[in-house]
């Protein structure tokens, strides 16, 4: 395990390994994004993060320069459901900053619902943010990563691969994520552009975990991980400075789970350790008494 506190790997990454280049992260204030955008910055490049709240976004670029004296880093406030919003935010990194070569997508939002608590609008609401707010942060960055010859990262998640109880609406916006950067890997790589994606499982202390899960739960299923613990947020900064690094020039239209080996385990268990009481409810009673007539 890393040290707390400790920003990515020591020792493994040149200094000044991204002078020059400059980063647009979506969900850049959020616990994961700002970890990477942190990693870069502190490596040398130059970052605008978009938040939805322009104070939070505001606070977090200022935390992040002051990780590097002289670097550039602006809050910029922008919806990704909106592709002006986003087209008005590169416009803004491209005057303070004079370009783009990474993309990161991480803007994310979730709650847990059986799927009978969930209206068309909370789906849409999160596949708005996830899926079309990917896919607009790309739109508007287009034209600058097809002049730098950039890289994208999308931040999706291990949850769609054997589904997750209570994530209709998660699952199905990240297996949209996942093939949105096939696409992207597709029709850009000609042009030079590569896209990847990056699959944190449950990491410690980001705020979506610690909200969707009690602690008991954690502690029970970290068991259930392979390497037999959490992530921190550095673990996922090291695979996004490597995914941004030259090291990973030929490497496009990949899916890095940052998740100690848990998808493996999906089979066994999805969300806790046992069937989530609320999505047994009264649909167990109904499925013993069909069993019963059969
Ligand atoms: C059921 C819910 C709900 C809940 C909201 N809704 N919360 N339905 N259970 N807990 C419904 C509302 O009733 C409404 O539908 C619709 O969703 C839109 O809700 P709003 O509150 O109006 O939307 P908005 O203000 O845009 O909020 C978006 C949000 C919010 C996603 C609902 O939670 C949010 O922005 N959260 C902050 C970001 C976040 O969660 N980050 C963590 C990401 S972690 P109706 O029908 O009433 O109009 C992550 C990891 C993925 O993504 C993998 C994890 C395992």
């Amino acid at each position: 395990m890393d040290e707390p506190g400790r920003l990515f790997s020591s020792g493994t990454w040149a200094p000044n390994l991204f002078a020059g280049k400059v980063v647009f992260c979506t969900g850049g204030a959020g616990t994961i994004c700002s970890a990477q955008v942190k990693a870069l910055v502190i490596l040398g490049a130059n970052a605008a993060i978009i938040g939805r709240r322009s104070a939070i976004a505001t606070a977090a670029a200022k935390e992040i320069q002051s990780l590097r004296p002289g670097s550039l880093v602006v809050g910029i406030s922008g919806d990704v459901r909106s592709v002006d919003s986003m087209k008005v935010a590169v416009a803004r990194t491209v005057k303070e900053l004079g370009r783009i070569d990474f993309l990161i997508c991480g803007a994310a939002g979730n709650f847990l619902s059986p799927f009978d608590n969930l209206s068309a609008n909370a789906f849409k609401t999160v596949i708005d943010i996830d899926l079309l707010g990917s896919f607009n942060a790309t739109k508007a960055c287009a034209d600058e990563l097809k002049r730098s010859r950039g890289r994208i990262i999308y931040i999706s998640a291990t949850l769609h691969y054997a589904g997750a109880a209570l994530q209709t609406h998660a699952v199905a916006a990240k297996a949209g994520v996942d093939a949105l950067s096939s696409q992207m890997c597709i029709e850009y790589g000609p042009i030079g552009v590569t896209s990847n994606v990056i699959a944190p499982g449950g990491i410690a202390r980001t705020e979506g975990l610690t909200r969707l899960n009690d602690k008991s739960t954690w502690t029970k299923s970290q068991k259930m991980i392979p390497l037999q613990r959490w992530g921190t947020v550095s673990e996922i900064a090291d695979a996004t400075i490597f995914l941004f690094s030259p090291a990973a020039k030929y490497i496009s239209g990949a899916i890095v789970p940052v998740d100690g080996g848990a998808w493996h385990m999906q089979s066994v268990v999805t969300s806790g350790t046992e069937y989530p009481e609320n999505v047994l409810g009264d649909g167990i009673n109904r499925v013993e008494e069909a069993a019963s007539k059969l």
